[in-house]
């Protein structure tokens, strides 16, 4: 399969992709250091990104993340880059990149443990990660041709204890091992619609 993974430099999108260019073409993208240049938080961006690579089998995107700060301070603007990149970035990947999937293609989203366990000063990216659940059951009611859409939802990865674990005290954390195996299931699997949580 020719496989677009956005965010593929980045901490789980790297891993993700070592696993799968056993079998399958990689391109990554991302803002920099990539083979192919997208910024999820532009729509026209996505769009020129798919028109250059035309045909894709799969499409995964492990790009993005969200504000964490103090609830009683925080504010729309605080939240908007989150909602612009992460979620609407996801969003439009699939809206816009439904035209390059081949038939019995998959795109596969990251949501995030907050979506159901959100960490203290982590109301914006519960949010954001409880919405792009929903988009996925949605939008596999939706697509033709065969294609699949599913997210994987990480618990807190044990790659990112020194940079996010402070974040989360008491959360246990996951091999990184299993977040790939998330990822396999949904592009090389048969599943569909399905929030593919790696927590529990
Ligand atoms: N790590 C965890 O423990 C964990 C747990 C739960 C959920 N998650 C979720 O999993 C996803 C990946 O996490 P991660 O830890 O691997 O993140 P990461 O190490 O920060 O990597 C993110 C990647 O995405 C790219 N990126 C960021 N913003 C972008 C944009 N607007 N357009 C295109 N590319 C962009 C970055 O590269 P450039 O800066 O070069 O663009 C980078 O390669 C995120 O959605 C995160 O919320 C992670």
């Amino acid at each position: 399969m020719r496989i677009l993974i956005i965010g593929g430099q980045g901490t789980i999108g790297r891993k993700v992709a070592a696993a799968l260019s056993a079998s399958h073409d990689i391109i990554i993208a991302g803002r920099s250091k990539s083979d192919i240049s997208v910024d999820i938080s532009s729509a026209a961006s996505i769009r020129e990104c798919f028109q250059r690579l035309q045909r894709i089998d799969a499409c995964i995107c492990t790009a993005g993340t969200g504000y964490y700060g103090d609830f009683d301070a925080m504010t729309e603007e605080d939240m908007r880059p989150g909602i612009q990149g992460k979620l609407l970035g996801q969003v439009n990947m699939v809206l816009i990149g439904k035209d390059f999937l081949s038939p019995g293609g998959s795109f596969t989203l990251t949501s995030g443990i907050a979506a159901e366990q959100p960490a203290r000063n982590g109301t914006t990216v519960a949010l954001i990660n409880g919405a792009i659940n929903s988009f996925v059951l949605g939008a596999a009611q939706e697509l033709t041709s065969d294609r699949r859409i599913n997210a994987v939802s990480p618990g807190l990865v044990e790659d990112s204890l020194e940079r996010y674990g402070a974040l989360f005290p008491g959360y246990n954390a996951v091999p990184m091992q299993r977040v790939v195996n998330g990822y396999r299931l949904s592009v090389e699997g048969a599943v569909n619609g399905r929030i593919i949580k790696v927590y529990e």
